[in-house]
C-alpha cells in the first residue's frame, strides 16, 4: 500500500521510483536524477485525495534537457511529464565531487596555487561555487561551477582560515573540466589556522550542567510516520528535496472538536545571500542556497552533536543521489518541546494573588549546512495559537585574503590577514493559507494618526486602518516600522462569536530588502526587492526565484514576473510570501565560528478565537 499523500519521503520510495522511472526508458546512460520529493498537495496535484505522487526531475546531458515527472505510487504509473529547455539544472551532488577531485588534481590549478606558496593541491579544500549570472561570454551555453580554494595544512584545520584568494577557476560541469582560470593577483596565504573545533581551545570550567528532564515524557504523539499532534495543533512535518523541512495540514482542533485549518503548507522557498564586496572572486557570490543546493540534500543527522535538550524524537529523512540511490538522513529532523517563559499573568494587587502560567512551544526543527553556512530551520507551534518560523544561522562566514593597503570599503577586518566581506541572506517564506478554509483575504493594515477635528478634539487619535488588497500588484510592499505595518490573512466567510471574520496575523522582521538592487542578482532573485507578496495559490508557482534558477536563465523569473497578470487575490485561495533577513556586515566576534544569529517571523491569530484561547492551561506544578 502506498503511504500517505503526505508522508516522510523514504529509501524504498526512492528505489520505486527510479525502478519506475528506469522501466519506463526515461534513464538513459547521460540521465541524473535532480530533485526526489514528495508532490507539494495543491489543488492541481488533488489535495490529499491525489494518491503517493512523487516529483522527479531527471537531466539528459546529450539533449541538455530537464524532464519534470510526477510519479503516482499509488498506481504505479508516470502521471505526467515536461521538458524544459534552455535552463541549467541544480547540480548534482555526485558531479560536485568529482568536480572537487578534477579540480585538486588539475595541472592549471597546481601551477596558479604554486605561485602561492602551495606546493601539495591535494591538500586544497575546493567549494563548489554556482557562478550564478554575471553575464561573463565564456560562460554562455555552458554548465559551470567555480570552485573556491581554501588551504588546510592538516586535514582537520578550518579551511576559511586561509582562502586562496586572486583565483577564479571556472569547471564546465557537462565537460567535466576546468576551462578557465582569472588571476588577478596572489595574496599571501594567512599564517593563523583559527581553529574552533574542541581541544583547540582551552575549555572554561565554571559552567554547571543544564539538564532538561520530563519524567512523564511529552505531550506530543507522532502517528502514521509523521502526523504530530500537539495541544489543539496537528501538523504533518515533510522534508522537501528543495526547500528542506516544511509543514503540511496545519490545524487548530478546538475543545468543540471541530478541526480548524491555519495553512495548506508552509516553508522557506528560496533564499537569496548577495555579498557587496567588489574584488572579483567575491562579486559573483549571490548565492540561492535553497534553489541552487536543494536544503534537503544538506539536512544534518542531529545524530551527531547534541542539538536539542529533553525528550526528543527523530524523524528520518531520504534524498536522492545523482545515479538514483536512496541516500537516508538518520535522524534528520527533531520534534520537541521548550518551555518559553511567561505565556500569562496578573498579580491582583487588591487581594494580593497572582496568577501565571508557563509558556511552552512545540519545536520542529531540522538544520542544514551549505558549504562554509549553517542554516537551522525551527517552526514553533504555541499554546495561544501562535506559529512562529524562525532561522538560525550560524557556520563560518565567507572569507577573503587580506593585505595592507586593501580596501576594506566592502568587508570588515575580521584576522590579521583575513576579512568578510558585506553580506545579506534573505529568506523568501512561503504560506499557503487556509484559515478556516481554502478562500482568504489578505489585509495590509497600518496605524495612521489622524488630523485634529471633531473627532479628535486632544489630538491624541491614531488608529489601525486595514487595506483590503484585491490585486497583485496592490500587495507588494515593503515593512514599514514607521506605520507598525503588519498583514493580516482573513477568512470573510467565517465569523467568531464576536461577529469579526476568523483571521491570523503576520507580525513581519524587519527587514531591509535586497540592497545591490541594480546588480545581476537583483534579476536572479527579484523577489527579494519586497518584503511582502500575496498571489493567488497555484501549484506551478512555488519557487520565487523559478524552479532552475542555477545560471538563472532566463532573467526575472518568479514572483516579480507571475505578479505582472495582477491576478485577483479577494477571497481566494492565496499564498502569502513574505522576505525577511538580516543584513550582515561582519563583526570580529563571527570569526572563527559565528555565534548563533537570529531571523524570525511570527504568526498571531487575529479574531480566530474570541479570547485568550490558553485560560485553560493549568498552574505549573514546579514552582518553588
Ligand atoms: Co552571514
Amino acid at each position: 500500500m502506498a503511504a500517505h499523500p503526505e508522508a516522510l519521503l523514504t529509501v524504498d520510495e526512492i528505489e520505486a521510483v527510479a525502478t519506475l522511472l528506469r522501466d519506463a526508458g526515461k534513464v538513459g546512460d547521460d540521465t541524473t536524477f535532480r530533485r526526489v520529493s514528495p508532490a507539494h498537495l495543491t489543488a492541481e496535484t488533488g489535495g490529499v485525495d491525489g494518491g503517493r505522487l512523487i516529483e522527479a526531475w531527471l537531466y539528459h546531458a546529450e539533449a541538455r534537457e530537464i524532464e519534470e515527472l510526477m510519479v503516482s505510487l499509488t498506481s504505479g504509473e508516470i502521471v505526467s511529464s515536461a521538458t524544459v529547455t534552455g535552463q541549467i539544472p541544480q547540480y548534482g551532488f555526485g558531479e560536485i565531487l568529482a568536480m572537487q577531485e578534477l579540480v585538486r588534481t588539475d595541472p592549471d590549478v597546481a601551477a596558479a596555487v604554486a605561485k602561492r606558496g602551495i606546493t601539495d593541491p591535494s591538500k586544497l579544500q575546493v567549494d563548489p561555487w554556482p557562478t550564478g549570472n554575471m553575464g561573463l561570454e565564456h560562460e554562455e551555453g555552458r554548465r559551470v561551477s567555480r570552485a573556491v580554494l581554501f588551504w588546510r595544512d592538516d586535514a582537520a584545520d578550518n579551511g576559511y582560515a586561509k582562502p586562496v584568494d586572486g583565483l577564479s577557476v571556472f569547471v564546465d560541469l557537462d565537460e567535466m573540466s576546468v576551462y578557465r582560470i582569472d588571476d588577478i593577483g596572489d595574496w599571501p596565504i594567512a599564517a593563523d589556522t583559527n581553529n574552533y573545533t574542541h581541544g583547540t581551545v582551552p575549555d572554561r570550567t565554571d559552567l554547571k550542567e543544564i539538564s532538561i528532564t520530563q519524567p512523564e515524557g511529552s505531550s506530543f504523539t507522532v502517528e502514521d510516520g509523521n502526523h504530530i499532534r500537539w495541544g489543539s495543533w496537528d501538523v504533518r512535518v515533510v522534508m522537501d528535496h528543495t526547500e528542506g523541512i516544511a509543514l503540511q495540514s496545519l490545524g487548530w482542533t478546538g475543545s468543540d472538536g471541530a478541526r480548524r485549518p491555519v495553512m495548506r503548507r508552509a516553508s522557506v522557498a528560496e533564499m537569496v545571500v548577495p555579498y557587496g564586496e567588489t574584488r572579483e572572486t567575491q562579486a559573483f557570490k549571490n548565492a540561492l542556497d535553497i534553489g541552487e543546493i536543494g536544503l534537503g540534500r544538506t539536512a544534518n543527522s542531529l545524530a551527531l552533536g547534541c542539538d536539542c535538550l529533553g525528550d526528543i524524537t527523530y524523524l528520518d529523512s531520504a534524498w536522492c543521489f545523482d545515479d538514483g540511490t536512496p541516500i537516508q538522513v538518520d535522524q534528520a529532523i527533531c520534534i520537541h518541546e521548550e518551555d518559553f517563559g511567561i505565556l500569562w499573568k496578573h498579580t491582583d494587587s487588591h487581594v494580593g494573588s497572582a496568577e501565571v502560567r508557563r509558556s511552552r512551544r512545540l519545536v520542529i526543527s531540522s538544520i542544514f549546512t551549505v558549504g562554509n553556512y549553517d542554516y537551522g530551520i525551527f517552526w514553533y507551534l504555541y499554546l495561544d495559537g501562535t506559529i512562529q518560523l524562525e532561522i538560525k544561522l550560524t557556520g563560518i562566514v565567507t572569507t577573503q585574503a587580506h593585505r595592507p593597503g586593501d580596501s576594506l570599503r566592502y568587508a570588515a577586518l575580521i584576522g590579521e590577514e583575513i576579512a568578510g566581506p558585506i553580506h545579506q541572506h534573505l529568506f523568501c517564506a512561503r504560506f499557503d493559507m487556509e484559515v478556516d478554509g481554502p478562500n482568504n483575504t489578505a489585509y495590509r493594515v497600518d496605524i495612521e494618526v489622524d488630523d485634529p477635528g471633531p473627532d479628535n478634539p486632544f489630538d491624541n487619535a491614531f488608529r489601525a486602518v486595514a487595506t483590503r488588497l484585491e490585486s497583485e500588484q496592490q500587495a507588494i510592499d515593503v515593512v514599514d516600522a514607521s506605520k507598525a505595518r503588519t498583514w493580516r490573512v482573513v477568512n470573510e466567510s467565517a465569523e467568531n462569536p464576536l461577529g469579526q471574520p476568523t483571521g491570523y496575523k503576520l507580525l513581519p522582521a524587519d527587514t531591509a530588502t535586497l540592497f545591490p538592487h541594480r546588480a545581476r542578482v537583483a534579476g536572479r532573485a527579484g523577489f527579494a526587492k519586497q518584503n511582502l507578496w500575496v498571489t493567488p495559490s497555484n501549484g506551478a508557482e512555488r519557487f520565487p526565484a523559478g524552479d532552475h534558477v542555477t545560471q538563472s536563465e532566463p532573467l526575472d523569473q518568479g514572483l516579480p514576473t507571475w505578479t505582472k497578470a495582477d491576478r485577483s487575490i479577494a477571497e481566494e485561495d492565496i499564498v502569502v510570501w513574505h522576505v525577511f533577513g538580516l543584513t550582515h556586515s561582519v563583526r570580529p566576534e563571527d570569526f572563527p565560528v559565528m555565534p548563533t544569529e537570529y531571523a524570525r517571523c511570527t504568526w498571531v491569530p487575529f479574531g480566530f478565537f474570541d479570547r485568550n484561547p490558553a485560560l485553560d492551561i493549568p498552574p505549573g506544578t514546579a514552582c518553588h
